[in-house]
């Protein structure tokens, strides 16, 4: 499994060179995962028809992980693939982060929670992409 990150200034272009990217390797039949880092979770719209997906931290609050902790919420199942993991332009797994609640919590620490939330479901091991941006 590749991994690749595009970062830099805000609005130079990463969402849409990302999700471009996601696109084209896909057409070529690689199996592609993007994974938005951003609170705006707008990195992966390109790729699901402008259609905003909920993001992992918002659907984690949902299901209690403030009050279950990030252990329970996956081996009791409360959290599944099709929550937070969506199909997007030929077949690209599409997540989105998201962001920690206005005011509480940094950017940073919300991706590494939320990437550690798939690993433990396994995703990586179980959806087996060729590639993650
Ligand atoms: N190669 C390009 N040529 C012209 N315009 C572009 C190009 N890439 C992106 N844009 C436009 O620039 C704007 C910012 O792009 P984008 O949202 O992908 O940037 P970003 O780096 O993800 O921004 P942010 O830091 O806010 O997440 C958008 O309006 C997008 O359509
Ligand atoms: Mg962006």
């Amino acid at each position: 499994m590749r991994q690749i990150a595009f970062y830099g200034k805000g609005g130079i272009g990463k969402s849409t060179t990302g999700s471009n990217i996601a696109a084209a390797l896909a057409e070529q039949g690689l199996s592609v995962m993007m994974i938005g880092c951003d609170p705006k979770a707008d990195c992966t719209r390109n790729l699901t028809g402008e259609v905003q997906i909920p993001t992992i931290l918002d659907i984690s609050r949902d299901k209690g992980i403030e009050r279950l902790g990030l252990e329970e919420l996956v081996e009791g199942k409360k959290i599944e693939f099709a929550d937070v993991i969506h199909r997007g332009y030929r077949g690209v797994y599409c997540a989105e982060c998201g962001g920690p609640r206005p005011g509480f919590g940094c950017a940073g620490r919300g991706v590494t929670v939320a990437i550690d939330l798939l690993k433990r479901m396994n995703a990586f091991e179980k959806l087996k992409p060729d590639l993650v941006i």
